[in-house]
Formats: C-alpha cells, sequence, structure tokens
C-alpha cells in the first residue's frame, strides 16, 4: 500500500508536469520521498483506504498545503513557494517534513479538490456567438456542474478570440486563448436570465470558500491564480444562482422552450462527473424538448467536455434545435489557454 501511494505521488508529478505546473510537480515527488508515520496527516496519506488517483489524494494534500501557505500559517515552507526558489531537495524536504506535522492538513484529506475555472469562458463564449448569430435571440442560459457559477457570468469579462475583441472596459477578467482558425461569428450576445447547478455549490459571497477554490489552483501557475482572485471578487458582489442538487431533476424542472429567447444548456468539464443515468436523462429530456423547440423558442445545447480518456483535447459541441444539428465547433485546452476554432 505504502509503496502504491508513493509511486501515485511520483505519477501526480508527471502529470503535474506535462500540465504545465512544475513547481507543485516537483511537490509531488518530494511529498513520495518525504511522507512517514511521524505525523498524523502522514499515516492519513501512507495508510489511504480508497484509489489515490480516484480520490484525487496527492492535490487533498497539496491543496491542503497551498492554503496554509496562502494563509501565512506555514512561513518555513512559504520561502519554497512561488514567487520564491524552492530551493534544494533537502531544504524543500526539510520545510515540508515541518509542515506535515501541522494536523490542519487532516481536514483538507476529508474532501476531494473543487475548481471552477475561468479560462473556460474564452471557449464557451464564442459558443454562445455561434447560438446568437444563428438565432438573433437573447439567450437564458443553464448551466450544469456550475461550481461557483463563474463561468455563468461570462458576458461580463473581455475578450480577444482570433482578434475579436469585445467585452465591457472595465471587465476584471480579459480571456485571450491562443487561437487557431478562423475568428469566431460575430454577433451580440444578451443574456436574459442565467441559472446553474450544482451537486455542491461553491458560495462566493463566503470567503472561506473563496479561499478553498483558490487552494486548488496550482501556485506556479500565477496567470490562472490572479484571473481567479479578479472572478471571484466580481462575483462576491454580483453572484450568479445556483441550486444544489443533480444535473438530471434541475434540468428536467428548468428546460423548455420559451418563445422570443434560445434555452442553452451548457457545461464545462462536468459531464464526465455525472453518474450515467443523469447523463441519460439530461440527454432524453434535450431532445424530447428539442422536438418542441420552433425557430422563435429554440433550444440549445453547448458542451465543453472530454470526450474519452485518450489523451485528446476536450471538445466543444453544439446541437440546436429546432433541426437537432449537431456540430463540432473547436477542440480546446482543458483550461481554455487554446482554441482550436473548425
Ligand atoms: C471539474 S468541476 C467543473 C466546474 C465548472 N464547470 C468549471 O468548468 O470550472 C465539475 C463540477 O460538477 C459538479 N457535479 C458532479 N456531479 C454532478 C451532478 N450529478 N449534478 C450536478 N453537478 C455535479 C461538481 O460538484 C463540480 O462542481
Amino acid at each position: 500500500m505504502h509503496a502504491d501511494i508513493r509511486a501515485a505521488f511520483a505519477q501526480q508529478g508527471d502529470w503535474n508536469r506535462r500540465l504545465g505546473a512544475p513547481f507543485t510537480a516537483r511537490l509531488c515527488d518530494r511529498l513520495g520521498v518525504v511522507l512517514d508515520h511521524g505525523s498524523a496527516t502522514g499515516r492519513a496519506v501512507l495508510g489511504w483506504p480508497g484509489d489515490a488517483f480516484g480520490d484525487a489524494l496527492m492535490l487533498r494534500l497539496t491543496g491542503g498545503l497551498n492554503a496554509l501557505v496562502r494563509a501565512g500559517a506555514l512561513p518555513g515552507l512559504a520561502a519554497h513557494y512561488p514567487p520564491n526558489k524552492a530551493g534544494d531537495d533537502a531544504a524543500l524536504d526539510a520545510a515540508l517534513r515541518a509542515a506535515l506535522s501541522d494536523d490542519r492538513l487532516l481536514l483538507w484529506l476529508e474532501s476531494a479538490p473543487q475548481t471552477n475555472e475561468v479560462g473556460r469562458s474564452g471557449v464557451l463564449m464564442p459558443g454562445l456567438l455561434t447560438i446568437a448569430a444563428a438565432t438573433g435571440l437573447a439567450l437564458e442560459l443553464f448551466e450544469l456542474g456550475a461550481s461557483a457559477g463563474l463561468n455563468l457570468r461570462l458576458d461580463h469579462y473581455g475578450y480577444d478570440l482570433g482578434g475579436a475583441v469585445f467585452g465591457p472596459a472595465d471587465a476584471p477578467v480579459r480571456l485571450a486563448p491562443d487561437w487557431q482558425g478562423p475568428p469566431p461569428p460575430a454577433a451580440d450576445v444578451r443574456i436574459v436570465a442565467r441559472r446553474g447547478v450544482d451537486l455542491a455549490p461553491i458560495d462566493v459571497r463566503d470567503p472561506a470558500a473563496r479561499d478553498r477554490l483558490l487552494a486548488y489552483v496550482w501556485p506556479e501557475q500565477t496567470a490562472r491564480v490572479a484571473r481567479l482572485e479578479a472572478a471571484l471578487a466580481a462575483a462576491a458582489a454580483d453572484p450568479a444562482p445556483i441550486d444544489a442538487g443533480d444535473a438530471a431533476a434541475w434540468v428536467e424542472a428548468h428546460v423548455a422552450p420559451v418563445d422570443g429567447r434560445c434555452g442553452v444548456v451548457l457545461h464545462s468539464i462536468a459531464f464526465q462527473y455525472f453518474p450515467a443515468t443523469t447523463k441519460a436523462r439530461i440527454a432524453a429530456h434535450m431532445t424530447a424538448q428539442g422536438a418542441l423547440a420552433t425557430a422563435t423558442a429554440p433550444l440549445a445545447w453547448l458542451r465543453y467536455e472530454l470526450e474519452d480518456a485518450s489523451g485528446a483535447l476536450p471538445t466543444l459541441r453544439l446541437t440546436l434545435w429546432p433541426g437537432g444539428e449537431d456540430r463540432l465547433l473547436a477542440h480546446a485546452h482543458p483550461h481554455g489557454a487554446s482554441v482550436q476554432w473548425l
């Protein structure tokens, strides 16, 4: 079991290196070496009864360490965190051993990481442009797996999408993904209503909930950290409404064609986490309601999702009713860093 857990930390390190997080990669490498039974946290991690990857055990621990560093509670370890240099292995190992004796980390082992990646608005927005251009109508958004609802507020952000520059001049967040292909359609995206659902919504008005979300962003990815801080601060003053619950019953209760607007069900990197019955019920409801849609009461289903575990990039797909045509719009980096528009 211990060898497995140490190997899982090394494997997580490889993942983080590939995902452009070399500092967190190194933390995972060193944690795999320094964890021992001398601390309650070390015992809990090395004796983990479940699947370390399935439970995101390594990210629970790095999230907890990052949270304590961000809060100023581990100054010894903070000296090795960005923007400082991590230092040599011996110094980093000593700081990690000291940090692991902080029993506040045990709380972080109890729950899975939660994220809300604002960069994904840079992929969802060109999807909304496509819908607005095709229908000429205002949009009502229904987001599934909305987390803190930051991507439901995407019309508050500024954009440069393949040279198409738009958004409020005072936008708290500006998104300019590395763009390949033609620019997205030009259209006026007017959002007349928005609402989301999540099994465990994050209340952006709660400072502790905001800190928790920030703790799971890898600290060397400073642009993502800054973007999330800015989006959270803006959302705290004007949160998007998110209901708590499973997405299937919520879609069935809320989504139907309405004259004069286009209903848009959208989700990003969430569908893979839904149970099979939830996915099937959502698809069945969309097909049934799509059959009732008209040119003045259309329905759209916009999905920015990982299609399989092959390592291929997530896709952006759109089904638009009436008609129910399914279109592949783009391939995109999982955090929205790049978009290949088709
Ligand atoms: C990886 S997060 C993505 C959050 C957000 N869509 C984003 O792109 O940043 C997946 C979210 O799906 C939510 N979720 C998982 N299963 C769900 C379900 N059955 N119904 C509703 N939400 C669910 C989780 O709570 C989590 O907030």
